[in-house]
């Protein structure tokens, strides 16, 4: 770990980061594949390794990170040093200010504004709501038949989110909205990827439908908004902390065009993460009946009513199972920073400027780190394996000031739906693969069939 009382000065000493050395066209077309792309780049130039695509007065340089040691290098220290990165601009660029992407310093209010929203106590209000979405999912399935699990977390997810924390039920507007995300996430994260980006102001047909999609997205959030506005009591927690919120330097209000933005960010960071969990848990599932009738009766020895969020603590295993999914697929692959200074990284040095890209996927499935790691194991997670395990080798949610906000809320959902789900239904994965698109967090690329039946 890096003393972070080392100067300037020392870090100048050390060696750069050793260069990737794959040809160029490999690398272009690895780190543009964000989830599998990462072991291409660590097989070549292992965990901690340089990622040049010209000269870097032209193009800056890559680091790509993939050990646990330097990913706390990057994440776990003080923010001075790392920042916001090009992913992060290209997203505010096309939908404003909000939560994920404004810069350390405005950040640090409004994250004091929304934080209280998402505390471990705070989501357990939202509880009822999350485990009737997963329930209307059984019930809709009691009768059997085949199932498209891709198709159905979604609804459950985009239904516990909107219930929750905006005071509506997105499902009306559900597919729209999961398709507008795809074509606006899609555009940023491809051009952030791109070695060389054509000029913003270039109006180019993708950035038409990007921004088409985040107009469509922001009309949605303006309904939202105006009808809290308009009555006080509608049970909308986020949007009234947004509202609430006030701008450091003037002590106003947000706008109501940056309370749109965040609704926005929300919407697309809380609704396709937990989809994809949910899915890839229910998948694996329906590959391991063992597994699978572990958790339905570690879920119906709670009884045949709703569950609560107090009914966690008795969900072991089921939060095991969900753990280990969210190591094999984890929904955000990768996140990136920007090298403010020269910092040190695992012993090397990385220049200031560099855009550091925090390898999730290929750390999750490190072979030195993870024995067999492409097996599903749930049991890697029990209690004492979780404790023995050095803490920066499992980040689904990332880590540091700016790890998710919504990891205790994605945990609840996730872990009350899993249990609700196999407590009312037996399940069989029809799909050998769980096939995926990485548009910028993962996502199912469906429909993931399975056949279903009442236990
Ligand atoms: C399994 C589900 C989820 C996963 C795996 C996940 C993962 C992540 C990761 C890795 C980051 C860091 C991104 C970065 O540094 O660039 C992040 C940030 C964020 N997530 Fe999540 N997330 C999940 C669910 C949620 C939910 C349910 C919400 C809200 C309801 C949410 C809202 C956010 C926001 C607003 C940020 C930006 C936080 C900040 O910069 O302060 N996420 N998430």
């Amino acid at each position: 770990m890096v003393d972070s009382t080392t100067t300037t000065r020392n870090v100048r000493d050390l060696p750069l980061v050793p260069r990737n050395p794959l040809p160029i066209l490999r690398l272009i077309q690895a780190v543009r594949t964000l989830d599998t792309g990462q072991e291409v780049i660590r097989a070549a130039g292992g965990s901690v390794t340089r990622v040049s695509f010209g000269p870097s007065w032209l193009v800056p340089s890559l680091v790509s990170v993939m050990s646990p040691d330097a990913i706390r290098d990057v994440l776990g220290r003080n923010d001075a040093l790392a920042e916001r990165c090009i992913v992060h601009d290209e997203v505010r660029h096309l939908a404003g200010d909000s939560l994920f992407v404004l810069p350390n310093e405005p950040w640090r209010p409004r994250k004091r504004a929304l934080a209280p929203v998402f505390t471990k106590v705070n989501v357990r209000k939202y509880s009822g709501h999350m485990s009737r979405a997963a329930q209307a999912f059984a019930d809709q399935w009691r009768d059997g038949g085949d199932v498209d699990l891709d198709a159905a977390c979604r609804t459950v997810t985009m239904r516990s989110l909107g219930r929750s924390v905006l005071g509506i039920d997105l499902n009306d507007s559900a597919a729209a909205i999961a398709e507008h995300m795809h074509v606006a996430s899609g555009y940023t994260a491809d051009r952030a990827l791109r070695p060389l980006r054509a000029p913003r102001w270039l109006p180019t047909p993708a950035r038409r439908r990007a921004r088409a999609a985040v107009a469509a997205m922001l009309e949605v959030t303006a309904g939202i908004l105006t009808a809290c506005r308009a009555d006080q009591g509608i049970d909308a927690p986020l949007v009234h902390a947004l509202i609430g919120a006030t701008d450091p330097e003037t002590g106003k209000p947000l706008s109501d065009s940056d309370i749109c933005n965040d609704l926005l960010i929300f919407m697309l960071a809380g609704h396709d993460t937990t989809a994809t969990a949910l899915t890839y848990a229910l998948w694996a599932l329906g590959h391991h009946p063992e597994v699978q009738d572990r958790v339905a009766a570690e879920a119906a020895a709670l009884g045949d009513r709703e569950l609560t969020a107090e009914d966690v603590a008795h969900l072991g295993y089921t939060t095991q199972v969900l753990r280990e999914g969210l190591r094999l697929c984890p929904p955000a692959a990768g996140v990136g920073r920007l090298a403010l200074r020269d910092i040190e990284v695992d012993g090397y040095r990385v220049k200031k400027g560099t855009l550091i890209a925090v390898g999730i996927y290929a750390l999750h499935r490190d072979p030195q780190l993870w024995p067999d790691p492409t097996a599903f194991d749930p049991d890697r997670f029990t209690p004492e394996r979780m404790r023995a395990r050095e803490r920066w080798q499992f980040l689904p949610f990332a880590g540091g000031a700016r790890s998710c906000i919504g990891e205790h809320f994605a945990m609840l959902e996730t872990t009350l739906a899993l249990a609700t789900i196999v407590r009312a239904i037996r399940l069989r994965s029809r799909d050998d693969e769980f096939p995926v698109d990485v548009p910028f967090t993962t996502v199912a690329r469906g429909p993931i069939t399975a056949h279903v039946e009442a236990r």
